[in-house]
């Protein structure tokens, strides 16, 4: 797929989304291929270890807000609903190379991966809120979690960006990287599960997601309700208007 390049090199099965002129937003075609290369990752024994990365600058703008306009994502069979469940299903490690701006769910899938490597560069935002919508992919779970209800607030409920100094001090990320060096040294962090066990490595990723899995499945669900009806709200439209019209939204009416 143009839009999603996949390799396999040294154990290490990439998947980078590359969509540079529209900063990486995520199509639903793009959404498939992701899911469709995490489930080949899981089946492939040669793949020790699956590395998600953008391009220089921009890792993922989120979600494409005109997919979000013309064909809002319905239900669980939605393609965005199916990678979110491949990433969540991994059984595999997930490490991410966070090169650059990471909006919406770029910022949200990083909740799912292992190991979180953030460019110097990268500016990460959840701005649900400003286009009408609600947080996704269990944020609204495991973000208080992590952090606490007030900086959680802002960042969901205002949409305040932060820097990935920030994410690494809230547990998000591991390490910050310069720009030019993230990518490298997310790929040599997911080459080391070559020298490992890969039963031992398979079921200690369960263990420690065991514990939240329900609750992570339970709150996408709830999430995914509100989120499909807001979609279709006046709140969302005006905002999906305003970005393409490069405008401020005018929400005084709401
Ligand atoms: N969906 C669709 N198109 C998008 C997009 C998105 N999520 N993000 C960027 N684009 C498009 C822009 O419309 C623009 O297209 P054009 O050149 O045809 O006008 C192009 O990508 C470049 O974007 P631009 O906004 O000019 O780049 P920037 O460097 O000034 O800002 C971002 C980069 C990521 C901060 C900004 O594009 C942005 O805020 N995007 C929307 C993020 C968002 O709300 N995502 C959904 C989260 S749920």
């Amino acid at each position: 797929m143009e839009h999603i390049r996949t390799a396999t090199l040294n154990g290490v099965a990439t998947i980078e989304i590359a969509r540079p002129e529209k900063k990486n937003a995520l199509t639903m075609a793009m959404y498939q291929a992701m899911a469709d290369a995490l489930a080949a990752a899981g089946a492939d024994p040669a793949v020790r270890a699956v590395l998600i990365t953008g391009q220089p600058g921009i890792f993922t703008s989120g979600n494409d807000l005109e997919d979000f306009m013309q064909r809002p994502p319905q239900g669980s069979d939605s393609p965005v609903a199916r990678f979110m469940r491949a990433l969540l299903d991994c059984e595999k490690p997930v490490v991410a190379a966070v090169t650059g701006g990471a909006v919406g769910i770029g910022t949200t899938m990083l909740l799912h991966c292992d190991l979180v490597y953030v460019s110097d560069e990268a500016r990460l935002a959840m701005p649900f809120v400003s286009l009408g919508l609600v947080p996704e992919y269990a944020s609204s779970l495991l973000l208080p979690r992590l952090m606490g209800h007030v900086k959680s607030a802002e960042k969901l409920m205002l949409g305040e960006p932060f820097s990935g100094s920030d994410a690494v001090e809230a547990g998000i990320a591991n390490a910050v990287l310069p720009a030019g060096e993230v990518v490298n040294h997310a790929r040599r962090m997911a080459e080391r599960f070559n020298g490992l066990p890969p039963g031992a490595v398979r079921d200690t990723k369960r263990l420690m997601r065991a514990d939240t899995r329900e609750r992570v499945l339970q709150a996408m669900a709830t999430e995914g309700e509100i989120f499909g009806s807001r979609l279709r709200s006046p709140e969302a439209m005006e905002a999906f208007q305003a970005f393409f019209q490069k405008r401020k939204p005018d929400f005084s009416k709401f």
